[in-house]
C-alpha cells in the first residue's frame, strides 16, 4: 500500500466516525439541540448518514475514472462498510424509537409501509456485501461472481433514494438533490461501460484471424 494511502486510512477512518461522535455529543452534551423529537432525529440522521456514505463509497470508481487516481478505490471497502455501519444504526433506532422492539409492528411496517419495504430491502441487500467485503471472500468467491453479487449497491443506493422521497410528504428538495448525485454517479459507471465494450468490438474487429 502506497504510504500516502496508509496515513490516510487512519484519518477517513477518524472521519467517517464524525456523524456517529457529533450525535453521541448531542445525545449526552447539548440535547436542546436535538430538537423536539430527539429519537425521530436520531433516526433521520443514521438515515441521511447511510445514504450519503451509500453516495460516496460509489463516487470512488468515477472519481478514479475522471482523475486517473487509482489510490481512490483503496478507500472503497471502508466508505462501504461505514454506510452498513450506519445502516445498522438507522435500523436499530428504528426498532428502538420507532416500534419499540415490538416484532409484530416491525413485520407489519415492512409489509404494509412501502417506505418501510423498500428502506428494508436496501439494508438486508447491504448485509451480504458486508459480509463478502473481506480479501478472503473475494478469493472464496471469485472476482467475476464478487464483482456481479457487489452490483447490489446500485440497487441499494436506488432504493435507498426512494425510501427518502417517499418518506418526505412535502418538500422534495433533499431526495431529488440524491437522486440527481445518484443519476450522476450511475452515468458515469454506464458511460465507461459503454466505452470498454466498443473498445472491445473494435479490437474484435480488428483481429479476424485469431477467431477462427
Ligand atoms: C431496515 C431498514 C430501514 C428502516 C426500517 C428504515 C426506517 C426509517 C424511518 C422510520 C425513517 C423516518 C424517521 C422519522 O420519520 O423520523 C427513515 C428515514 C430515512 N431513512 Fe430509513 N430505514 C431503513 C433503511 C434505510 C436505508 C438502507 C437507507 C439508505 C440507503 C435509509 C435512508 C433514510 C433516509 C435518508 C431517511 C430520511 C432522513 C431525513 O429525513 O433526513 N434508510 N427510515
Amino acid at each position: 500500500m502506497p504510504a500516502p494511502v496508509k496515513v490516510a486510512k487512519p484519518l477517513v477512518f477518524l472521519l467517517c466516525l464524525g456523524p456517529l461522535a457529533a450525535l453521541l455529543w448531542a445525545i449526552f452534551f447539548n440535547q436542546e439541540s436535538l430538537g423536539a423529537d430527539p429519537p425521530g432525529l436520531i433516526t433521520d440522521r443514521t438515515g441521511d448518514w447511510t445514504l450519503r456514505f451509500v453516495l460516496i463509497s460509489l463516487t470512488m470508481t468515477p472519481l478514479r475514472l475522471i482523475t486517473g487516481w487509482n489510490w481512490v478505490i483503496r478507500f472503497r471497502r471502508m466508505l462501504g462498510l461505514f454506510a452498513f455501519f450506519y445502516g445498522l444504526l438507522h435500523f436499530i433506532s428504528y426498532i428502538w424509537f420507532t416500534v419499540n422492539f415490538d416484532i409484530h409492528t416491525t413485520i407489519e411496517d415492512i409489509t404494509k409501509r412501502p417506505f418501510i419495504t423498500v428502506g428494508f430491502i436496501a439494508f438486508v441487500l447491504m448485509i451480504p456485501l458486508a459480509v463478502t467485503s473481506t480479501k478472503k471472500w473475494i478469493g472464496r468467491l471469485g472476482g467475476k461472481r464478487w464483482n456481479t453479487l457487489h452490483k447490489a449497491i446500485y440497487i441499494t443506493s436506488i432504493l435507498g433514494v426512494i425510501h427518502f422521497w417517499w418518506r418526505v410528504k412535502s418538500d422534495i428538495t433533499k431526495p431529488l438533490i440524491y437522486a440527481v448525485l445518484l443519476g450522476i454517479l450511475l452515468a458515469i459507471r454506464l458511460w465507461n461501460l459503454f466505452k470498454i465494450r466498443r473498445k472491445a468490438t473494435v479490437y474484435d474487429r480488428a483481429q479476424p484471424a485469431h477467431r477462427s
